[in-house]
Order: structure tokens, then C-alpha cells, then sequence
């Protein structure tokens, strides 16, 4: 099957690692044409197509860094031109800087937070309704917002920035769903808990998970699989009911 024959196109930002890497292989094997797209690391992001690639699936590797307009515009035209319509949006790109109180921050931190965060998957919703809306032509389709237990429990002494920048995405989340439900467009989010990826050491603790996993009922750090398996459900037809709801993916934390 040709990438234009096939209606389920898929737009993972943040797909290069972690759990959007994860998403983009589990949604590969289900079906949709992937475009993983990634900031600046060019070598995993190719890893990850080539591995679907190489079980049959269809994907191709794209550069935009989310918090930029223009590069956001581009990665979705692009994304029209190569593999068709996008009919599911995993807002998954999502930073978080060194542990730190809010009394330390800046507001140079605190815009590079919001910046990718909030109004990167601001800017990705955007362009997937333009596209997905029944009113302006389009078939529907499905997001799904990758927020964070942390928008509930604040992250005392790490990161309440980033914390809030989650909480704005399930904010994100229960108004687009309700503004776009009878468009033909379901909006939903996983809140993943600790998970085993790299995003531990850009907040200064790559053990973390070895640290906190006491805390969590299950008592053990999460995988970006685990959380995969959630978006993977929420973006399926089997979610049909579902909008404007949450899968916490936490381990009971
Ligand atoms: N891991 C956890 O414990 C955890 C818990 C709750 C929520 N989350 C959320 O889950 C999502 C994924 O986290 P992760 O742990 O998988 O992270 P990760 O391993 O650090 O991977 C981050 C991914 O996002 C991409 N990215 C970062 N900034 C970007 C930008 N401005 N534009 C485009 N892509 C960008 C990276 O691209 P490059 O490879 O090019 O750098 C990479 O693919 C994030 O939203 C995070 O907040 C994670």
C-alpha cells in the first residue's frame, strides 16, 4: 500500500526518543504511516524509521522544533505532501530543565517551559484541526496530549514550572475536546508517572526513577511502552465514546 492510500497518518512530535519513540513504532505496527518528528537528534529519529521501515511499516523522520510557528506550519505541510492528510496528533514533545525551587527561575527558563510545552502543542492542535475538522472539510481525527501526573502532584523542588506547563495541557485538553467534539475530532491525555527515558538527566537526576519508585504503589519505575499502549487506545476507534478524559499511566502514584 502506497503512504496516500493509506487514512491512517499519524504525527508523533517529540517521536525521535522516549515515549513518542515508542508511540511511533507501537502505532506503525497498527497501521497509521508515522511521521516522527524530533528537534535535533536526527540519528535516533532515523533509527526509529528505520526500524519500522524494516518491519513493513511506513515512516519518515522530520525536524521541527515545536515551539517555533513557522517550523510547525512546515512540518505539517510536509507531513500533507509525504504521507497524506494526518488523521491522529500525539502532542508528545515536552521539555523539563534542571531540578531547581521557583525562587531560583528565570523568566528565560520559564519561557523555554511554556514555550514547547504549552504553545508548541498549541500550535500542533492548531494545524491538526485545520486539517481534521468536519467544518473546514476535513474527516475528523483524534489527538492525544501527552501531560504529566506532575500537572496534580506540582513537583515541589524539581520543576513546578514544567508542572504548570502540564497542567495547561490538560486545560488544553478538556476545552479543545469539548470545542471540537462535534467536528468529528476526540481530544484526550495520558498523564504518564515516572518513566524510564532520558528526560531525567536534562532535570540533573538520570537515576531519578531509582530515587522516587518507592513512592509509587506499584513500586517501580514506568516504560515508554506502557504509556504507548494508552495513546495508541485513546487514538483508536475502540476510544470512540471517549473525550476530554485523562489515562493516568502511573502506577497508581
Ligand atoms: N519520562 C517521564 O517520566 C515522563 C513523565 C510524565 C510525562 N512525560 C512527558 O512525556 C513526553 C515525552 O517525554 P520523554 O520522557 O519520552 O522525553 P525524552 O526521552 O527526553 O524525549 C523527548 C523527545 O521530545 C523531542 N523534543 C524536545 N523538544 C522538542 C521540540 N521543541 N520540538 C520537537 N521535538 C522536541 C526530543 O527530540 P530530540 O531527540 O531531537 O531531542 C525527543 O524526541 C514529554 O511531554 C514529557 O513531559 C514524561
Amino acid at each position: 500500500m502506497s503512504a496516500h492510500e493509506n487514512n491512517k497518518v499519524l504525527i508523533v512530535t517529540g517521536g525521535s526518543r522516549g515515549i513518542g519513540a515508542a508511540t511511533a513504532c507501537l502505532a506503525a505496527q497498527q497501521g497509521y504511516a508515522v511521521a516522527v518528528n524530533y528537534r535535533r537528534n536526527q540519528a535516533a529519529a532515523n533509527r526509529v524509521v528505520q526500524s519500522i521501515n524494516q518491519s513493513g511499516g511506513q515512516a519518515i523522520a522530520l525536524a521541527a522544533d515545536v515551539a517555533l510557528e513557522h517550523e510547525v506550519t512546515q512540518l505539517f505541510a510536509t507531513v500533507d505532501d509525504q504521507l497524506g492528510t494526518v488523521t491522529a496528533l500525539v502532542n508528545n514533545a515536552g521539555i523539563l530543565e534542571s531540578q531547581m525551587r521557583v525562587h531560583r527561575m528565570d523568566a528565560a527558563r520559564l519561557q523555554r517551559i511554556f514555550q514547547t510545552n504549552v504553545i508548541g502543542s498549541f500550535l500542533c492542535a492548531r494545524e491538526a484541526v485545520r486539517r481534521m475538522s468536519t467544518q473546514q472539510g476535513g474527516t475528523g481525527g483524534a489527538i492525544v496530549n501527552v501531560s504529566s501526573v506532575a500537572a496534580r502532584l506540582g513537583s515541589p523542588g524539581e520543576y513546578v514550572d514544567y508542572a504548570a506547563s502540564k497542567g495547561a495541557i490538560d486545560t488544553l485538553t478538556i476545552g479543545l475536546a469539548k470545542e471540537v467534539a462535534h467536528e468529528g475530532i476526540r481530544v484526550n491525555a495520558v498523564r504518564p508517572g515516572f518513566i524510564d527515558t532520558d528526560i531525567h538527566v536534562a532535570g540533573g537526576e538520570p537515576d531519578r526513577i531509582e530515587r522516587v519508585k518507592a513512592s509509587v504503589p506499584l513500586q517501580r519505575g514506568g516504560k515508554a511502552i506502557e504509556v504507548a499502549h494508552a495513546i495508541l487506545w485513546l487514538l483508536s476507534t475502540a476510544a470512540a465514546y471517549t473525550t476530554g478524559s485523562f489515562i493516568d499511566v502511573a502506577g497508581g502514584k
